[in-house]
């Protein structure tokens, strides 16, 4: 038997999870449809890229803690089950429910009664309940629990530990089985309702994507003026305890913080004033950037060379990367574009020195460390994370 089965195991939330349980010892059985990736994940490889998690999986996988396989009769061999598929909103910025509706269609033979179930991917308000209606529905009775991940990706390993663990149920049975798998991780868990346990997520990533758009808004009123906003924001944030959380300006993306804020809206009846002003400020900012270059320079005549493409910093992941947004503009505006990511699998990618050198115009998208000593004489560069320290006038 294991202690716990995690359904969508080899994702970017659910396998640092199950490794991490594994390394404390408890007896994990990581399932997800993608058999490339089960394969991978049973050879000790991370498919994407998390501090110190693979010398973990290897350990893990060798004391025996850890397997891993696409089938879902691993289900029914679990004390509890940890559920963490994505649950991306549609074209319409509203909630997909019909992903984790067709996962109970497909899976829910597999579980008995009484079993534990803990939703841990990023849900609609309500939704957890609405899982626990659809088992029942099935003649499932299952103790249906919520506890949200709110990890920064990269940083999952250390995380997992060191952040206090939200956890919410509808029973005292779920309550018991979501404590049992999380205090292996950490003792500071506080319980709230479901529907408090969901819209604490949401407000966390909102809250977050609310900032970014501050900083960019700000950054975009002092670049209007002719001003270097980094100036502006030494001066704002230099010895005063309450800025210190503003953060620096730059592209806010990814497969969350944008998704989670257009879900906030949507339970929110579509009133979201806030978060509809933020996601049109984040997601300005690239077409913003092109469209300085542009009165200033003779663009349509020009090359353009981005530099990363990953959506944040020292990352491999591309999901909702605002690069690609940025990339697109300039394909229309721009003579030619040309990208550059080193952490980056993509093969439309080129060498960050053949950009270099064949670029007039250098973005920097994405602030990864090694373009900090990059020398970038002789060509116009947009640096708006002022990663160079030149300043981050476009
Ligand atoms: N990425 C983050 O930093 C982060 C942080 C906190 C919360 N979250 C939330 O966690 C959830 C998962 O996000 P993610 O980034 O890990 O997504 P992901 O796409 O990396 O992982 C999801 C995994 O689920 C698998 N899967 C999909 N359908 C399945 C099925 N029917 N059966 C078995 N496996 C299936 C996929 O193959 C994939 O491996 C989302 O709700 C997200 O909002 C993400």
């Amino acid at each position: 038997m294991y202690d716990a089965c995690i359904i969508g195991g080899c994702g970017h939330v659910g396998l640092p999870l199950a490794i991490a349980l594994a390394s404390k010892g408890k007896k994990v059985c990581v399932q997800d449809i993608n058999a490339s990736a089960i394969e991978r994940t049973l050879r000790g490889e991370m498919r994407f890229y998390e501090e110190g998690a693979e010398p973990l999986l290897k350990q893990a996988l060798a004391d025996g803690t850890l397997s891993a396989t696409t089938s879902p009769t691993c289900i029914s061999e679990s004390e509890a089950v940890v559920l963490i598929i994505g649950t991306p909103v549609d074209e319409h910025l509203n909630p997909r429910f019909g992903l984790i509706e067709e996962l109970i269609e497909q899976y829910s033979d597999y579980f008995y009664d009484g079993q534990a179930l803990i939703l841990r991917s990023t849900l609609y308000p309500g939704l957890s309940a609405k899982v626990r209606q659809w088992f029942e529905r099935k003649g499932k009775h299952l103790h249906v629990a919520f506890c949200p991940e709110r990890i920064l990706e990269g940083k999952a390993m250390t995380e997992l530990e060191k952040l206090p663990q939200i956890i919410s149920s509808f029973s005292e049975e779920g309550l018991a089985a979501a404590r049992k798998v999380f205090s292996a991780l950490t003792n500071d868990i506080l319980v709230v309702q479901p529907i408090e346990a969901e819209l604490a997520k949401l407000f966390t990533n909102t809250w977050r994507y609310i900032k970014f758009a501050a900083a960019n808004q700000f950054y975009m009123i002092a670049n209007d003026y002719g001003l270097d906003f980094y100036n502006i924001y030494y001066a704002v944030t230099h010895n005063y305890d309450r800025a210190k959380d503003l953060p620096r300006p730059g592209f806010a993306a990814g497969p969350c913080l944008f998704k989670d804020a257009m879900q906030l809206g949507a339970f929110n009846n579509g009133e979201f004033y806030l978060g509809h002003a933020a996601m049109l400020v984040n997601e300005g900012l690239p077409n913003y950037i092109v469209k300085k270059l542009k009165e200033k320079y003779d663009l349509e005549n020009m090359t353009v060379g981005v530099l990363g493409m990953a959506f944040k910093a020292n990352s491999d992941d591309i999901r909702e990367s605002l690069s690609y947004k940025l990339k697109k503009i300039l394909n229309v505006e721009a003579w030619q574009v040309l990208c550059a990511d080193p952490l980056v699998d993509d093969k439309r990618l080129l060498p960050l020195e053949e950009v270099i050198e064949r670029s007039d115009v250098i973005i920097i998208a994405t602030p990864h460390n090694e373009y900090k000593n990059l020398k970038l004489d002789g060509k116009i560069v947009a640096d708006i994370w002022n990663v160079l320290g030149n300043g981050g006038i476009v």
